[in-house]
């Protein structure tokens, strides 16, 4: 039986909202072709501006849209911010948060990480969660350790909150080295990494419904290999998530 994977396209700001539209538009009856295999969910994460509209389009379909971003805070002087409850109310299921390009070009720490995902459980949207280390720290062995340290702010949250009507947690584990570098991680390397994040999340005292993404430049050439690690749910694809051929190659492959 074939296995269920998530497919979370990033988009990053790489569209602009007509490119956006015309994404979703000019593949629409292929992208729901794929989205109708019960193994198979897929979600675009298009800008803020794309978020209304896209729902719109994919009402009633089984796409999914997600944000790629959201405040901290539930309302009040946060100029520029966008709320849960706002992106609720654009329908979408899912928010992207502690993506690695926010927690360096915004500064973003875990402790603010850890209030965003509070907000999207408040409005029942599922955090699809980044974490990951740096080159240095991947040279150094010191991998898991950041990933701890990343982890725990949240697995704090989610040992005193109660999670509501089983909505899925998403962790994506994105080694920044990997984003946008040509180069993943090898299948060794992964299968260690996953097996500990799964001992992580079996260890929290609530339960929860989780699913692991890998994400870092992933493409057509190498979706089969990275799919061979059973313990990965999905993957959270950027660059090859903007030209739909290569997404539906891997997602079919
Ligand atoms: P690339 O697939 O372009 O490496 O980006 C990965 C990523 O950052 C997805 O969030």
């Amino acid at each position: 039986m074939r296995k269920q994977y998530l497919f979370v396209a990033n988009w990053k700001m790489n569209f602009n909202i007509n490119q956006e539209f015309n994404f979703a538009t000019h593949n629409y009856d292929d992208l729901i072709k794929l989205s109708e295999d019960s193994n198979t969910t897929i979600i675009l994460c298009p800008s803020f501006l794309s978020l209304y509209d896209l729902n719109k389009i994919f009402k009633e379909t089984k796409i999914n849209i997600g944000a790629q971003d959201c405040s901290p805070h539930s309302k009040g002087p946060y100029t520029g911010q966008i709320s849960a409850e706002s992106l609720s109310f654009t329908e979408c299921k899912y928010c992207i948060i502690g993506h690695s390009e926010r927690r360096e070009f915004n500064k973003e720490i875990d402790a603010e990480i850890a209030k965003k995902f509070m907000q999207l459980i408040n409005h029942k949207i599922s955090p699809i969660l980044c974490i990951g280390e740096k080159l240095q720290e991947y040279k150094e062995n010191k991998t898991l350790d950041i990933l701890k340290y990343q982890l725990e702010k949240i697995f704090n949250v989610i040992n005193t909150e109660i999670i509501s009507q089983n909505l899925p947690i998403i962790i994506a584990y994105e080694p920044i080295w990997a984003i946008g570098s040509g180069s993943t991680a090898s299948i060794d390397y992964l299968e260690n990494i996953f097996t500990w994040l799964k001992i992580q999340i079996e260890n929290l005292e609530k339960k929860i419904n989780c699913k692991l993404l890998y994400g870092g430049s992933i493409s057509p050439d190498n979706a089969k290999s990275l799919k061979s690690v059973k313990l990965i749910d999905g993957f959270l694809i950027g660059k090859s998530s903007l030209d739909f051929q290569e997404f539906k190659k891997i997602v079919e492959l």
